[in-house]
């Protein structure tokens, strides 16, 4: 694994930002792997601070999102789909048509996802993916467990991400107890790969993943077995490895 650290969240969102730009550059119809949470917000600003400066242009650009509650509507302000719309997809000229988030609305979830894995081989698959860490180690949805899935699929969140999530909702209560995510087999054929975390709160998770060993119990660390992938933290986060 290659690793950045930054000094800052700034810095951190910056150089997460150029590595996507690189792959737009050299590819106009790349497919862009995507992900939500407070931790990209920064990259996708700085992203679309480029295509204003006019140095990206986003109308071949195709994107599949790593995750959504489910059940959710795509109007729910805390909902994946409406936060890729806020932050990045009506900001840049992207056709939306181009743009998949899992559908936190499917009446059939099983079906949903099977459909889902094979519109993203058919794809042929991610250029780059764009991963956040949870502070327990998920990343997507996928929750530290005995085993993980490989498809794409639904899934019990555990009450530490419940906890974690929270803070974006009313209250607890209000956090959707499920959610459509990834599993490892559609984040594994991703052909890049960066893993972004800033903070104190993801310095144990950081700690982890670049310890050299791999274990279902902590998801990130299985990103040791791809060949392509830059974590990019700040200085807190990275403030227990050593
Ligand atoms: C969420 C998302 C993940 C995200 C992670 C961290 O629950 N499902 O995709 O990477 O948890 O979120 P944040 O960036 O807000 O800390």
């Amino acid at each position: 694994m290659k690793l950045i650290v930054a000094k800052n969240y700034d810095e951190m969102s910056a150089e997460a930002a150029k590595i996507m730009a690189e792959v737009i550059k050299n590819k106009p119809d790349c497919v862009l792997g995507l992900a939500t949470g407070s931790t990209p917000v920064g990259m996708y600003a700085c992203l679309v601070d480029m295509y204003n400066k006019g140095e990206l242009d986003f109308s071949k650009v195709k994107s599949v999102n790593l995750d959504e509650y489910y059940p959710i509507v795509p109007e729910h302000d805390q909902s994946y789909r409406y936060f890729m719309n806020y932050n990045l997809f009506d900001k840049v000229n992207i056709n939306k048509e181009n743009t998949f988030v899992p559908d936190g609305t499917c009446a059939d979830p099983a079906a949903f996802c099977k459909a889902y894995d094979e519109r993203i081989d058919a794809m042929g698959g991610t250029d780059i993916q764009v991963l956040g860490i949870g502070r327990n180690g998920h990343i997507g949805f996928n929750e530290p467990d005995t085993e993980l899935l490989y498809g794409t699929h639904l899934t019990d969140l555990t009450e530490d991400t419940i906890d974690a999530n929270a803070r974006f909702f009313a209250s607890a209560n209000d956090v959707p107890k499920q959610a459509l995510t990834m599993g490892m087999g559609p984040i594994f054929k991703a052909r890049k790969i960066i893993l972004l975390a800033n903070g104190v709160n993801k310095a144990e998770a950081i700690k982890q993943t670049l310890a050299g060993k791999v274990s279902t119990l902590c998801p990130s660390t299985l990103l040791t077995l791809h060949p392509d992938v830059t974590v990019i933290c700040d200085e807190d986060a990275y403030s227990l490895v050593k």
